[in-house]
Formats: structure tokens, C-alpha cells, sequence
């Protein structure tokens, strides 16, 4: 898709779109069209009076410069969030494509720009993830080469706003591309190849750890949950180095587990499907690697990616082991389920004693408890720094991507104490569920500034989540605009 920013209108367009705000007789930006025209406009801004979410058609056959005009209401004004700007040009993109266009325009509103500020970073990123389509394994695919123009005062910096959007944009998707792959399609070894072909193109390093070399380095918990599957466990590891020399980086880490049956501890059929979601945590770091090396932002950042599949098998990790993970601590196994926890412990441990970084963060599916904490459209926070919490929280706000802190001291700490090793998998019964799996994480950190994000509810669409044009169904890339956007502002 070509996005154009134009200062007015130059080409015939098939769709002109419009936002229409709540008790506002006008949509400003709009050209002047002929007597006809303008009183079909009128008509229709009366009829729909700006309701978020309603669209409506005009057929222009006088004018010259568009086919058609869509006016798309998006609610009072004191209502406008980045949010919703985002929602309603994705409702206009999906709209042109279902008109089988080729291209559309969308008009900004002036009052959409402020000195510091433009919605054009909205108006692309709702486009561009509202077009995108999950349909690599349907023989009919949707049309997806529509071009946007936008019509709103031409600058450089305009320009470059845009093209950062549009590299964000895209990150995101190519998380929700590779979090929607199936199982079959999608193994551990699969993501280390995504991983060396972003990495080559964004001259970044790329290293992938395999067993037995895992094994021997002291990966307990990755090989331990490896074990049980034939497609074995890998660590994957990028570094973009473009900050400077001494600099310490910022490490990223992403939960992989291509398909968590559950293991020994093996979970129920019902919607067991969705664990090809298990992955999300690590196709949300691969999705910002690409985007920061397309940014080529001047900072150091490490992204690194445990990956495994979690299965059954006369091989398989079974309740009642003790393993040592790469911290050097002992973990007792009480369920094979339980499994997210142990591989990013290795990967945390790992890019603390082999980075030093500033600050790590982590992103994980890791515990059903968090949707019944906080639903399907909150992530969940926890954290060792408040000051690392604040500024994610801060990125938050300006994304929208929500995120709410849950606590973590010492009592959640001591739920997870075992009498057989260090710590053990689980906590105490259901309490506090993703709190202990936290509180498992924390352990595996010795002094970096950590926080660690559970995306269990918010990484793919599930029956509670709220619908938003530019999440179709499946993997939403949560995670993606949210850490770019604390990247971007460090
Ligand atoms: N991947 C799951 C967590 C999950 C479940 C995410 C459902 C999204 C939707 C994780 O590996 C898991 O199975 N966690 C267990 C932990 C329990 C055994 C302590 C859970 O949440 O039930
Ligand atoms: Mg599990
Ligand atoms: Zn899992």
C-alpha cells in the first residue's frame, strides 16, 4: 500500500472520506462541490449526525475530483481519542476495500493537527492494521493493494511522522502475521528463521541457541519444557547495535511456546486451539526488532526469544521434577502447564548476566488468571522499578494499548516457596495466579530494572474483547506501538 499526503485534493478519487463529528452541521477540510451534491452532504450529515461508527454513502456523479463521499461519524468532540481516530479510519478502509477500490483519500480534520501533535500517526496505523488480513491459508485472499491519500497541510515534518507510522504500523502486523500462524506451520525453528531474516535485512546480529548446546550453557527450564516435542527448543537472540559503544541496552523478552497443550499436565480440549497464541509474547519482540531497525534508532536493544512446544510425550518434564534453571536456582515442577514461567526465567537470567542492560522487559500469555483479573482488553504490569513502570505507563497512554500494575512484595514472593528446591512452578491454589507467576519471573532477576507485561487477555481477539476496526479477528500486536512509542521517547 502507497500512502500519499497531498495538500488538497488533485486526483479523482473513488472514496473521499470524511470525519463527522456529533452536533456539527459540517466536516471540516471538505472542498466545495456542486449545488446537488452539497445538499446530499447536508442531508446526510443531519440523518447520521456524527454517531461513532455509522458511515454513509454519497454518490457524486457531477463532481469532477472524487466517485463517491463517505462520511464517518466519530462521536462528540470532547470524546476524540487517539483511539478512536484510529478506529474510524480503519471502519474507512475497510469500507474502500469493500467497494473493491484501488485507492481512497481521507481528509484531516483541522482540528485534528496541533503544533506538536498530528493524527496522521492514527489515521495510518488504524488504515494499515484495519487492512490487514489473516487469509494466508484461504484460496480467495482479500484485496489489499489500496493506496491512501491524506489531505492535510504538506510538510517534511509531516512527511517524516508518516513513514515512522507506516514502519509501526507494520511491525505490528508482521507480529499478528506470525502470531496467527498455525502450529503446524509455525515451530520454534520457524520463529529463529523469521528472526534471521529480519535480522539480515535490518543488519542486526542474530544468534540461535539449539540443544544440546542449551543444555549444556544451563537452560534448564527451556529444555526441560523442549523435551516432550519433536520440534525442539530454541533461544533465539537480535541485537541492534546503534547506539552508542558503552551504552547499556535495553533487553526485550517474548514467551514463545508455539502450542501449549499443557504437557503432562495436560489442559482440557475445549479452545485448546487458541494456544497457537502461546507465541504472542515472542512475535511481539520480533515485530519491534524490525520495526527498530527500520527506525534505526540510536539505542542499543537486545531482543531475545525463548521457544518451545509444550507437549506430551514418553520424553516430556513431568510434575514432581527439579530443575535448574540458568540463574543457578532450583524450580520443583508441579504442573507441566505451568511452563511460560521457566523458559523466560532462562531467557531473563541470560540477558541480565549477558547484557548488563539498563532496563528488561518482558511480554508473555503466561496466566489465564490474568483475564480473569483484568478481561480481554487490559494487559497486566508487574514490575521491581517504579520508575521503568512509570515511563511503560506513560508509552501506554499514548497508544492506548492499556496496562494496569498489579503489586508485588514479599507475601506473593513466599507463595511460591518450595519444600523441595528454591522456588516451585506454582502458587497457592488459584490465588493471585499471574502475581506468583510474576513472582517466579522476579527470582530469575538479580538488580536490572524489570517490569513483566501478562498479554493473556489482550494478544489475540477472544469473546470478551472489545471489537476495534484495525483488530480483526486473531492476533492483535499488542505490545508493539506500546514499547516503540517508550523506545522512541527514552
Ligand atoms: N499459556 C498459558 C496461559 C494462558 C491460558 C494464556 C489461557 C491465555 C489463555 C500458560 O502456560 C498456562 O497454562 N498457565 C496456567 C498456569 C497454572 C497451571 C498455574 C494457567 O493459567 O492455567
Ligand atoms: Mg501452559
Ligand atoms: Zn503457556
Amino acid at each position: 500500500m502507497k500512502i500519499r499526503i497531498e495538500n488538497s485534493i488533485e486526483k479523482k478519487t473513488g472514496l473521499l472520506c470524511g470525519f463527522v463529528l456529533t452536533n456539527s452541521n459540517k466536516i471540516s477540510g471538505l472542498p466545495k462541490f456542486d449545488v446537488k451534491t452539497t445538499s446530499s452532504i447536508n442531508q446526510s450529515l443531519k440523518d447520521m449526525d456524527g454517531k461513532f461508527g455509522k458511515l454513509s454513502i454519497i454518490h457524486t456523479p457531477g463532481e469532477k475530483s472524487n466517485e463517491r463521499i463517505l462520511l464517518a461519524g466519530i462521536g462528540k468532540k470532547e470524546d476524540i481519542t487517539k483511539d478512536t481516530i484510529r478506529m474510524i479510519s480503519g471502519k474507512m478502509a475497510q469500507k474502500a476495500r469493500e467497494l473493491k477500490l484501488k485507492e481512497f483519500s481521507v481528509i484531516m480534520p483541522p482540528s485534528f493537527v496541533t503544533e506538536s501533535n498530528s493524527a496522521i500517526t492514527q489515521i495510518i496505523e488504524g488504515v494499515k492494521m484495519a487492512l490487514y488480513n489473516f487469509d494466508k491459508f484461504k484460496s480467495e485472499k482479500s484485496n489489499n493493494i489500496l493506496d491512501l491519500t491524506i489531505i492535510t497541510s504538506k510538510s517534511n515534518k509531516i512527511l517524516e511522522i508518516a513513514k515512522t507510522a507506516e514502519i509501526i504500523a507494520e511491525g505490528a502486523i508482521f507480529t499478528k502475521s506470525v502470531a496467527n500462524l498455525p502450529p503446524n506451520e509455525c515451530t520454534p525453528t520457524t520463529l529463529a528463521n523469521f528472526a534471521k531474516t529480519i535480522s539480515k535485512k535490518g543488519k542486526m546480529k542474530c544468534k540461535i541457541i539449539s540443544e544440546p548446546e542449551l543444555k549444556k550453557q544451563g537452560f534448564g527450564g527451556i529444555s526441560a519444557v523442549g523435551k516432550g516435542s519433536k520440534n525442539e527448543p530454541k533461544l533465539i537472540v537480535m541485537e541492534h547495535n546503534s547506539g552508542r559503544k558503552n551504552e547499556k541496552p535495553i533487553v526485550l523478552v517474548g514467551k514463545a511456546v508455539t502450542f501449549d497443550t499443557g504437557g503432562i499436565s495436560l489442559k482440557p480440549g475445549a479452545s485448546m486451539d487458541e494456544m497457537k497464541f502461546d507465541k504472542c509474547g515472542g512475535c511481539t519482540v520480533l515485530g519491534i526488532m524490525k520495526a527498530v531497525s527500520e527506525l534505526k534508532l540510536p539505542i542499543n536493544i537486545i531482543g531475545i526469544i525463548p521457544s518451545v512446544e509444550n507437549m506430551p510425550s514418553g520424553e516430556s518434564y513431568r510434575p514432581g521434577d527439579i530443575i535448574k534453571l540458568y540463574s543457578g536456582k532450583t524450580a520443583e515442577i508441579l504442573n507441566t502447564d505451568a511452563e511460560g514461567r521457566l523458559i523466560l526465567a532462562d531467557a531473563l537470567a541470560y540477558g541480565e548476566k549477558q547484557y548488563s542492560p539498563k532496563a528488561i522487559i518482558d511480554f508473555a500469555t503466561l496466566t489465564g488468571a490474568c483475564i480473569v483479573a483484568l478481561g480481554t482488553n487490559v494487559a497486566a504490569i508487574t514490575s521491581n522499578d517504579e520508575k521503568l513502570t512509570k515511563k511503560i505507563n506513560d508509552a501506554s497512554k499514548r497508544t492506548t494499548e492499556e496496562i494496569w500494575e498489579l503489586p508485588l512484595n514479599q507475601d506473593y514472593m513466599d507463595m511460591i516457596k518450595s519444600d523441595v528446591a528454591d522456588m516451585k512452578n506454582v502458587g497457592i491454589g488459584r490465588a493471585a495466579g499471574t502475581i506468583t507467576a510474576a513472582a517466579f519471573l522476579k527470582n530469575a532477576i538479580e538488580k536490572t530494572p524489570w517490569t513483566h507485561i501478562d498479554i493473556a487477555g489482550v494478544a489475540w481477539t477472544q469473546g470478551a474483547t472489545k471489537e476495534k476496526s484495525y483488530n480483526p479477528k486473531g492476533a492483535t500486536g499488542f505490545g508493539v506501538r506500546l514499547i516503540l512509542d517508550y523506545l522512541q521517547n527514552l
